[in-house]
């Protein structure tokens, strides 16, 4: 029998990775939104119910709507039905953690399976980019690649958009802290230099060439030498409270390092495993309840697959 409905979780991720800015993020296994997408006999998209935020409903504004848009685009047929979207959204738009890109990875996922797999996840990529256009402005991929494709993955260019697949270190966890505090993105790229000093540079690039290094290692060592950011933390880090006591906590309980989530104001750190993992989130709260900011505290493996299929008929 023909697929009918498809439910998918669709991931959160981390992106941008430390030094990779732009480029480097990935895949979270316990943060994510629920997303149901059926086919309908009238051909066309319908958002018809989106729980826990509110978000555009009508399919050319809303990301999911226009990730899916972009993929029907691109087949060389008319489908003869079309999609109703129900959406129940558990990543809080503007913290950080690819909420505007789960939707976007989930729907392509979820309609490309209802199509029969015309495409791959890889080649997934770019229709969701596209939905993050509505979002974000233009078509980055730093979170809707891993949100698809699972584990680390690279940003090798953006137009055309290619992407590298990179390894995992095994039994990695992160632990991550939304600060309740709004930090618009557009804010948070507004305060970064255009220009860079090429001693800024010399050291960002061998940042980013060992944490690939130390991902295919398998190297905890490298990883958490790695995991530093001297172009972009130093000025969006001013932006969030306790940032750097956060880090700096974090490493006292065990973590392997951390940065800045996105455009803020989420902060990520990594453990070698899950015990660790729950000693940094410790740390963090004890932190962070010595101020008057609400937060949500989050530990998570890091999902190696991407987007997952919960139910379908
Ligand atoms: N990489 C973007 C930024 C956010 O840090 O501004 C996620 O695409």
């Amino acid at each position: 029998m023909d697929l009918q409905e498809i439910e998918v979780f669709a991931p959160a991720t981390i992106a941008n990775i430390s030094c990779g800015f732009d480029v480097m993020g990935c895949c979270l296994d316990a943060i994510g939104d629920v997303m149901i997408i059926k086919k309908t006999v009238d051909k066309g998209i319908v958002i018809s119910k989106i729980h826990g935020e509110v978000l555009p409903m009508e399919p050319e504004n809303n990301v999911a709507g226009v990730a899916i848009m972009a993929l029907l685009a691109a087949l060389d047929y008319e489908p003869d039905f079309g999609f109703d979207i129900e959406i129940d959204k558990r990543i809080k738009p503007g913290s950080g953690i690819g909420s505007s890109a789960a939707s976007a990875a989930g729907a392509v996922f979820a309609a490309n399976e209802l199509l029969d797999r015309p495409f791959t996840n890889h080649e997934l990529v770019p229709f969701a980019a596209e939905g993050e256009r509505v979002a974000c402005g233009a078509p980055i991929a730093d979170n809707v690649a891993p949100a698809l494709l699972g584990g680390f993955t690279l940003v090798k260019s953006t137009d055309p958009i290619k992407i590298v697949e990179l390894p995992s270190i095994n039994g990695l966890y992160a632990t991550i802290i939304h600060p309740q505090i709004e930090i618009k993105t557009s804010l948070s790229r507004d305060i970064l230099p255009e220009h860079v000093s090429l001693k800024n540079a010399v050291k960002q690039w061998a940042n980013v060439g060992a944490l690939v290094h130390a991902l295919h290692q398998n190297d905890h060592a490298l990883f958490a030498d790695s995991l530093k950011d001297y172009i972009v933390e130093p000025h969006r880090s001013k932006l969030i409270p306790k940032f750097d006591k956060v880090i700096e906590e974090s490493i006292n309980a065990g973590a392997l390092g951390g940065g800045i989530s996105g455009s803020g104001p989420s902060i990520f750190t990594f453990s070698k495993d899950s015990q660790t993992s729950e000693n940094v989130k410790f740390a963090i709260e004890n932190v962070y309840k010595k101020t008057t900011i609400p937060y949500h505290l989050y530990t998570t493996k890091i999902n190696e697959v991407g987007v997952k299929i919960l139910n379908k008929k």
